[in-house]
């Protein structure tokens, strides 16, 4: 069962972490007793800021289970982002869905996983890794690979060293730029995944992050030799709906509110060349 898809329901931020200078993870509850969910990582809500507007919104937070509190991730990049992203505890927002499918994690046991992450993009895949660890014997290898601007805009930094010193997960954080006082890798998700040993017969590949490096990352891992149906992509369009009927989120054939936002790369590589409408 999930909120009522056309109607938001009122939540209330109950937790405000800021993550970056620009970026904040905020949880919320109901404000009133509301079905039980099953929320899957990579899934979406609809937030709605009262008098500002609505966006579509990751889920960020805990892997697939029923939960009634919700975890957000926002960036404020436009007037509804931002008042969401600076909704202070105890502010009422608008919540609908969850909407679109998620990561299918459904794989073969021995399987490895490679998850690759740019900037914000680490907030959907949170929860994956957060699953896979809770489930580590379904997989041999789990990698995730991060890249972020500069180390001010590294996301959820306490989970993330905490899980570079995990034996169940190999991390590498790499930065676009040289700065000072950083001492790990600098240069392009792509670069780092050139570092990583792949087998392609048995990789799975979740990619989120800005268009150019999904396209990028996937290229590089199909060159060796990865299948594109092995290789997940988070996609972003315009949401409106999330109910699959106005279609302001098509991508060619798909309205990508109802068959995404995750689709597998050999359906989404010949229409990444598709305008959004
Ligand atoms: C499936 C899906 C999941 C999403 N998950 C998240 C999430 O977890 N966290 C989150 O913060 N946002 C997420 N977004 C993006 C979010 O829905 C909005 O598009 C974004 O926050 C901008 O909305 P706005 O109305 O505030 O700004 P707008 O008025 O739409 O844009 C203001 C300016 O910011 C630029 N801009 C728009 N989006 C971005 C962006 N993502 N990064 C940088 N600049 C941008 C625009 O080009 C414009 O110049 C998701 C979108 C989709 C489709
Ligand atoms: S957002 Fe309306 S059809 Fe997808």
């Amino acid at each position: 069962m999930q909120n009522d898809r056309a109607t938001p329901t009122g939540y209330r931020v109950v937790s405000r972490v800021a993550e970056t200078h620009d970026t904040a993870t905020l949880i919320l509850e109901p404000t009133t007793t509301v079905p039980e969910q099953r929320v899957a990582p990579g899934q979406f809500m609809m937030l709605y800021a009262h008098g500002v507007g609505e966006i579509a919104v990751s889920i960020s937070g805990h892997p697939e289970g029923i939960h009634s509190g919700l975890s957000h991730t926002v960036r404020s990049v436009g007037a509804v982002s931002k008042a969401i992203h600076d909704a202070s505890v105890g502010t009422i927002l608008g919540v609908r869905g969850p909407f679109g499918h998620g990561w299918n994690l459904d794989v073969d046991r021995g399987a490895d996983l490679l998850i690759v992450a740019g900037g914000l993009g680490l907030a959907p895949l949170r929860p994956v890794v957060v699953a896979a660890l809770a489930s580590r014997q379904r997989f041999r290898r789990v990698t995730l690979i991060v890249g972020a601007r500069d180390p001010s805009n590294i996301l959820y930094r306490g989970e993330l060293a905490a899980w570079q010193v995990s034996d169940a997960i190999a991390v590498e954080v790499t930065i676009d730029q040289p700065v000072s006082r950083w001492t790990g890798p600098v240069g392009f998700v792509t670069e780092s995944l050139h570092r990583v040993a792949i087998d392609p017969a048995c990789t799975t590949a979740l990619l989120c992050g800005p268009e150019p490096m999904m396209r990028f990352s996937a290229s590089s891992l199909i060159d060796r030799g990865v299948g594109a149906e092995n290789i997940q992509v988070s996609l972003e369009r315009n949401m409106q709906c999330g109910t699959g009927t106005c279609g302001h989120c098509q991508l060619g054939e798909l309205l990508l509110c109802r068959d995404g936002p995750v689709v597998d790369y050999a359906t989404a590589q010949p229409l990444l060349r598709v305008p959004e409408l």
